[in-house]
């Protein structure tokens, strides 16, 4: 697998799991999200979240949507099997998505708070590929996190668009400053969460 501070380096991964939207008292992110991916699927046969962490946005959804089956991606192993013992009845795939060999196809792929990393179009095709026509692609992303790469809003759509994503729906939101938690990282910033579809 290459080299990667999410599967290298442990105290890295604990700061980002502390710091999941999971850990603060709203959620709001997560909820975001959630809400907005209600809007349009009301049930789902395979469903795919990449970087998953331990699986808590895809246990969050799980919750509150029909679906058959799971599948959790991450690249680091001990956040995997940390998720395996967690939410045994999900599907676990341990890999760099960049480097997956996946042969499901998925009706949604969510993808939060690491797409900025992943953003090429060899892997915006990937995705693609592993979708089923018509499966949506939902994505949400600090708005700083595109910023610091000189990436702009128009830029993100250009780049689906030109992949074959039409896009569905965007909700803004900005996320003042927690007091809930002394790791929250994701305070006071825009986020955008994304609904892209085949
Ligand atoms: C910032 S965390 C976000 C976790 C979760 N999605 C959330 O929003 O709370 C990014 C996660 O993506 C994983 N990750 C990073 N690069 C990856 C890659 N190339 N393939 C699969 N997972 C990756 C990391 O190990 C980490 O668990």
């Amino acid at each position: 697998m290459k080299k990667n501070i999410y599967a290298d380096d442990e105290k890295y991964r604990i700061k980002q799991r502390n710091c999941s939207d999971y850990n603060t008292l709203k959620s709001f992110c997560f909820k975001m999200t959630l809400f907005n991916i209600k809007n349009y699927t009301k049930e789902i046969d395979n469903y795919l979240d990449i970087g998953s962490q331990e699986g808590q946005f895809a246990s969050l959804l799980d919750k509150n949507v029909k679906i058959n089956n799971v599948y959790c991606n991450d690249i680091n192993k001990i956040t995997i099997d940390e998720g395996k013992k967690k939410y045994p009845k999900f599907n676990w795939i341990h890999s760099n998505i960049e480097e997956a060999n996946i042969s499901v196809k998925f009706n949604l792929i969510t993808s939060l708070n690491i797409i900025y990393q992943l953003f090429t179009i060899e892997n915006i095709k990937k995705i693609y590929e592993l979708l089923h026509k018509d499966g949506y692609f939902v994505i949400l992303y600090g708005d700083v996190n595109f910023e610091v790469k000189n990436i702009t809003y128009n830029d993100i759509l250009v780049l689906f668009k030109k992949v074959g994503f039409k896009i569905i729906n965007t909700i803004k939101t900005y996320e003042n400053q927690s007091i809930e938690t002394e790791h929250h990282l994701m305070a006071n910033r825009w986020y955008t969460c994304l609904i892209l579809q085949k």
